[in-house]
């Protein structure tokens, strides 16, 4: 089957309620052996994959989403980075922790922030090594060296160790947590997510920032309705839920997402407003909370540069009917069904050509939201109970 979603080259708007799809408050489970299991199935799974070359990954399915939603990550880190860097003195140090960094696709992006400071970890080792001689490879030139900044690496499950004790100064103050397309695993259980908020806040700065991507659980919820079953999806993106789809509880609602070759793994639904809640318990308060089609609106016109050079959308009709990637062979014109409307709307006589992603790729994409969170002032009480303002 297929979702109905809109493409970005055309104007999809819609409010989405916020308590449509809430999941309602069940006991928590108390399954270490589970959680450790599950924490296991994904350090392997993402420890498998591969870090394919740009040829191969050109002949992917999901070649320009990928790129789509790095762009997504590009803007946000961006406009964080920006902000941090206005507001700490220049030359002092960037602190930055990247919270399950993988392979290091953000690599760049701190780099280009002159970040002096830079913590990254993940829970799968092969990957993390993959981080680090994409590192060393980014600062192999002499004249790069000069900007190398700072580094830490170690591998560890962020849902259940303290991230801070591992630090080689556990007593760092960071500018920035980010944590890109992985908070969602430690919804397994309210102990798991703790401890995660846990790591993202406290070693932050006051006034400082966490940022983050994760599937948008009233997004998937909704489509789970519309598809009247626990499986759905499309030929690039499968989600199977293992949980009570009607009372899906507020941690270790489980599902399984596949992603064309790349995902093959467990998720967990995230309760946005429980999400919140933990934050606020660790002295976070939400700054901003958006999904990517809405992100895609707001910073369009600001970073189509951008956009092109980072190919994150593909011309449609392609140059001189050639594919624009080696894998649309299999992408029918249905796919591109939005695309023609739109050139259509826009120019009734001459050829048009405009950027898009394939309708199933779209899909995919807006599965996904961007979160800020910015840390509060701590004070104690006489308790010794921090308290936050
Ligand atoms: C989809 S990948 C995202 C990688 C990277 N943040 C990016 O945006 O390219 C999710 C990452 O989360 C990591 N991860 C999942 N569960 C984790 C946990 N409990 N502790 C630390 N890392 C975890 C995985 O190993 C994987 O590298």
């Amino acid at each position: 089957m297929s979702d109905t979603k809109e493409s970005p080259t055309s104007v999809p708007r819609r409010s989405v309620s916020e308590d449509e799809s809430i999941p309602q408050a069940q006991p928590e489970r108390d399954d270490e052996q589970t959680e450790a299991n599950h924490s296991a199935i994904v350090a392997s799974h993402y420890n498998k994959i591969e870090d394919r070359g740009l040829q191969v990954r050109k002949k992917s399915n999901i070649y320009f989403m990928r790129n789509f939603n790095n762009w997504i990550k590009s803007v946000v880190i961006e406009e964080y980075t920006s902000l941090i860097k206005g507001r700490i003195p220049l030359g002092s140090p960037f602190r930055v922790m990247d919270m399950c960094c993988g392979k290091g696709g953000d690599l760049n992006k701190w780099s280009n922030a002159n970040v002096t400071h830079l913590i990254c970890t993940d829970i799968a080792l092969i990957s993390l090594e993959q981080c680090e001689k994409r590192f060393d490879t980014m600062y192999q030139r002499d004249r790069d060296s000069l900007r190398r900044p700072k580094v830490e690496f170690f591998a560890a499950d962020a849902t259940l160790q303290q991230l801070r004790t591992k630090f080689r100064d556990p007593s760092l103050k960071l500018h920035l947590v980010s944590c890109q397309f992985a908070f969602h695993y430690s919804f397994e259980s309210f102990k798991q997510a703790d401890c995660m908020m846990k790591n993202a806040a406290e070693c932050l700065e006051e006034g400082f920032y966490f940022i983050g991507t994760i599937p948008d659980a009233n997004e998937i919820m909704k489509r789970q309705r519309m598809a009247m079953s626990d499986t759905f999806g499309n030929d690039i993106y499968r989600i199977q839920f293992f949980c009570d789809t009607d009372n899906p509880p507020l941690f270790g609602a489980k599902y399984n997402f596949q992603l064309d070759e790349v995902v093959n793994c467990p998720e967990f639904l995230v309760h946005f407003p429980t999400l919140e809640k933990l934050a606020l318990k660790h002295g976070l308060r939400l700054v901003e909370k958006k999904r990517f089609e809405e992100l895609f609106d707001v910073h369009l016109s600001r970073k189509q540069g951008l956009l092109e050079k980072m190919q994150a959308l593909e011309t449609y009709p392609p140059p001189f009917g050639r594919h624009n990637n080696d894998s649309n062979q299999g992408k029918g014109p249905e796919q591109y069904r939005h695309a023609e409307e739109f050139g259509r709307q826009m120019s009734s006589q001459h050829q048009f050509r405009v950027g898009t992603l394939s309708q199933q790729e779209w899909e995919a994409s807006s599965l996904y939201l961007f979160f800020a969170f910015q840390k509060m002032k701590t004070s104690y009480d006489a308790n010794g109970r921090p308290v936050y303002s």
